[in-house]
Formats: structure tokens, C-alpha cells, sequence
């Protein structure tokens, strides 16, 4: 997508926000825990619910097989629960840099997703760089500079307003997809070869996903930008990122700085089909 065309969502939501938008209200009537770090505690982040170590076999026709374990029922985690999560979860932009977590709480969060988030055969192809502070900053120095040579004088001063919103935030996680795992499944796999780049990606998309929605359940802000592939060189020498990590996408998060814009939705009826007996 090209970030770099896109209208100030700022803008937008200065014109449009908000009559009755429902943001973090819901969080105030869940359970707080006083020494969890997390400021609305989720059971599975505080107590594994595993409770079961049951393992079980599951075999594809094609005849590859792992091993899992079955969680078992959460308590307190409902579907209306978390649903209210994916409600909360919106764009945001501009954000600053005061945040109620700490650096080792955001990267307490992103460990946890990695390990849980679904990929095909669990083949684990996502990888992930998180910056904080400076690294953070310069990260965004390095994206502006590549850009001021590539983007036209007039379109300048809109590009260089959202590099400064970018910096501005207090961090930006960002997605690789590890093309070595990608291309080991091709091997493995010649019948789904085709598939795989692709599963890779909806993994990377879930992982995105769960992230930038557990960050806003702590109260933060976050957006999601493609500034790949125009940095990727410059980021790989700077942060030591092997060659086979391809960057897929960076979620910028910090403080909210202002509530964003209502958003439409398409009608149910428009775009779910639902049959049955
Ligand atoms: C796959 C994907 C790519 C996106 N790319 C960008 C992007 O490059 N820049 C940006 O500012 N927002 C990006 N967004 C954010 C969308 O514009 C935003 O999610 C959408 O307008 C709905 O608004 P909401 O996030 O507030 O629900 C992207 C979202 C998705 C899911």
C-alpha cells in the first residue's frame, strides 16, 4: 500500500471525530491485577491455562504429523471478551512517546504472540525487530532520508509531517518473513510450493494483528506502515538482520495523542454468507 500517497488520516479524523465513539470504556470494568504488568490482565499471559498436556497426533493426507498440546477452556476469556479487543484495536496517528509500558514489558508482549501465533505447519516463519528509544528514532531519520530522495517536491511536506508523526512515537515493531523457512517448505513440500509465500504472509497479517491489538488493550496507540522495500538494505546493515529475513510491514506504537475518526463498515449482510440446516 503506498503510505506515502496517502491523505492525513489526521486530517480526516480532525474533520470527522467523533460523536459517540466507544474507545477503552469496556476496559475499566475488567479485573485489575496490581503486580501484573499488563494493565488489563489476559489469564493466558498470567497463567498458562494448559491444563491438559494431552499430546496428540494430527496428520495431514500428506502425511506430515506434529505434535500439540490442547489448552484447555479459558476461564474468564470470552469470545464477547475478545471481540471487544478487536473492536478497540484502530488506527492511530500522530502518537508520542508516553506510555504506560516498559521497554521490557513491550517485548514480553511481542515474545508472547510470536510463540502462539498460527503459522502453516507451524512452520514459524515470522521474525521480528523491535525498536524502542533511539533505535526507534533513527530508524525513522533512516526512512525519511531514503524517501526525500524519492519522493517529488511537492509531495514533500506531507511525506515529511508523517515521518516526524512516525519519530515522534515511542517504538516501531518490525515484521520480517524468514525466507529460508519459506523456501524449506517448498523443498519439503513440492505439491503446496505455490502456497507457501503466502500462508507465510497471513501469518506475518496474525501476528500484526495480534499484536497491534494487545498494545491498544494496554491503553497505547499503533499504526501500520509499508515502508519496505525502500529501507530494507539500510535496516538490515544497521540492526544486524540476516539476509533471509524479508521485512513484510513496521507497527508504529506510542501514546494516543487524540481519539481517531469513526470508521464505516460494509453491512454483514453485504459481505458474510451464512448457511445451515
Ligand atoms: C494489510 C494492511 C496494510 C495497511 N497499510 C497501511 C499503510 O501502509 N499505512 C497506513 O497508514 N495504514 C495502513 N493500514 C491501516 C488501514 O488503513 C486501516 O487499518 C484501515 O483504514 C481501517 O482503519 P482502522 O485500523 O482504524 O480499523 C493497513 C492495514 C492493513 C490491514
Amino acid at each position: 500500500m503506498a503510505s506515502i500517497a496517502r491523505t492525513s488520516l489526521h486530517q480526516v479524523s480532525k474533520r470527522l471525530y467523533p460523536a459517540g465513539f466507544a474507545s477503552l470504556s469496556f476496559l475499566n470494568s475488567l479485573p485489575k491485577h496490581k503486580n501484573n504488568f499488563l494493565r488489563t490482565p489476559l489469564p493466558r499471559l498470567a497463567r498458562p491455562a494448559i491444563s491438559s498436556n494431552r499430546e496428540y497426533s494430527h496428520s495431514h493426507s500428506h502425511s506430515h504429523s506434529y505434535t500439540t498440546s490442547t489448552p484447555s477452556r479459558m476461564a474468564n476469556l470470552t469470545a464477547s471478551t475478545f471481540l471487544e479487543y478487536v473492536k478497540n484495536r484502530r488506527t492511530y496517528y500522530p502518537l508520542s512517546k508516553d506510555i504506560s509500558l516498559s521497554a521490557d514489558q513491550v517485548d514480553d508482549i511481542v515474545k508472547v504472540a510470536m510463540q502462539h501465533v498460527p503459522s502453516s505447519y507451524n512452520s514459524q516463519s515470522n521474525r521480528v525487530v523491535v525498536l524502542q528509544g533511539a533505535h526507534h528514532e533513527k530508524l525513522w531519520d533512516m526512512i525519511s532520508e531514503v524517501l526525500r530522495a524519492v519522493v517529488p517536491e511537492e509531495q514533500w511536506k506531507s511525506t515529511a509531517e508523517r515521518m516526524a508523526w512516525f519519530k515522534g512515537a515511542a517504538g516501531t515493531i518490525l515484521f520480517f518473513i524468514d525466507q529460508d523457512v519459506v523456501r524449506g517448505m517448498q523443498d519439503r513440500f513440492p505439491l503446496y510450493a505455490e502456497g507457501f509465500p503466502g500462508w507465510a504472509g497471513q501469518s506475518a497479517g496474525m501476528l500484526q494483528f495480534a499484536l497491534w491489538t494487545a498494545l491498544e488493550a494496554e491503553g497505547l496507540g499503533a499504526n501500520l506502515q509499508h515502508y519496505n522495500p525502500l529501507a530494507d538494505e539500510n535496516i538490515a546493515a544497521e540492526w544486524n538482520v540476516p539476509r533471509t529475513w524479508q521485512l513484510n510491514a513496521q507497527l508504529v506504537f506510542g501514546g494516543r495523542t487524540g481519539e481517531t475518526y469513526p470508521k464505516e463498515s460494509k453491512p454483514a449482510e453485504e459481505t458474510v454468507k451464512s448457511f445451515r440446516d
